[in-house]
């Protein structure tokens, strides 16, 4: 039986076992997968003995996506745009090919919520790894203008250097947004963890249709529940259908086949 497993610290609440077991179980495919706890120092060697032991794929998360890119042999164009991987495989050479899913799981994901894309003009506070993971997938969808505001400007400046060729990209602090319309504002900060919002100006909500944030919980986020107030109109998501998403792209990258993300997402959502 194939082998595949998610490695992090910690691990122990990842839902990615799960998750690829539905899919696993959805397409009838002969594997398993598990969840691996490595040591903060010792990722390399557990993935090491977790490949010669057989091991055909993994998922990576904190706090190794980019160890996980130093150490692949190979990288997709959107991981080495990331600058992390969170997916690995073993090709058929024996090689670890790295790639990042987890753009193409936030776009994945607003597509999904039919929300659109091509043309749009999108905020994205934050500039940290979920930002920078972000920009490419969101350009290839069709953006037409993303702004990356961050409360360290500085930071988002950078992103808006490094990704300046593939698309129209501003960087700036969080209060120099508040005269522009956006179509899709995406929260990738980690205020959310802290039950906070990042500061921007409510005004900016005005005209957009959507408000997202790549962090989910059971109940609406401190940045939804920003957003909800002064926009009631705009569809508010949060990051499940991207954890689901990402997870899809990896599965479909190792194993060749199409999972449902629709009764996955459902049954998450139930608990
Ligand atoms: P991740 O990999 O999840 O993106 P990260 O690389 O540590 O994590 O980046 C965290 C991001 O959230 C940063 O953009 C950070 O802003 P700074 O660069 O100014 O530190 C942002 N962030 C965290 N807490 C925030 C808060 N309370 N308000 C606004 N931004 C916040």
């Amino acid at each position: 039986m194939d082998k595949y497993a998610v490695f992090g610290n910690p691990i122990k609440h990842s839902k990615s076992p799960w998750i690829h077991r539905q899919f696993a179980a959805q397409t009838d495919q002969d594997m398993e997968y598990e969840a691996i706890l490595a040591p903060v120092d010792g990722f390399a060697i557990a993935l090491r003995i977790f490949v010669a032991d057989g091991g055909r794929g993994a998922n990576v998360t904190l706090p190794f996506k980019e160890e996980a890119f130093q150490l692949v042999e190979v990288l997709t164009e959107r991981a080495r745009l990331a600058g992390a991987v969170n997916t690995i495989m073993v090709t058929e050479s024996g090689q670890l090919l790295g790639d990042n899913t987890d753009g193409a799981g936030l776009v994945a994901d607003l597509k999904r919520h039919q929300v659109t894309l091509a043309g749009s003009k999108v905020l994205l506070l934050g500039a940290g790894g979920a930002a920078r993971g972000a920009i490419y997938p969101l350009f290839q969808a069709g953006v037409r203008e993303l702004w990356v505001a961050n409360r360290t400007a500085a930071k988002a400046e950078q992103l808006a250097m490094e990704f300046a060729r593939h698309g129209n990209i501003i960087g700036c602090a969080l209060d120099e947004v508040h005269e522009q319309d956006f179509d899709i504002i995406i929260n990738s900060t980690s205020a959310s963890v802290n039950n906070e919002a990042p500061a921007i100006d409510s005004c900016v909500f005005a005209s957009s249709k959507c408000a997202y944030d790549m962090f989910y919980q059971t109940d609406a986020t401190a940045f939804l529940r920003f957003a909800q107030q002064h926009n009631p109109e705009q569809q508010c998501i949060d990051g499940l259908g991207m954890l689901v998403g990402q997870a899809a792209e990896a599965f479909q990258l190792w194993r060749q086949a199409t999972p449902q993300v629709e009764s996955v997402l459902a049954a998450l959502r139930a608990g």
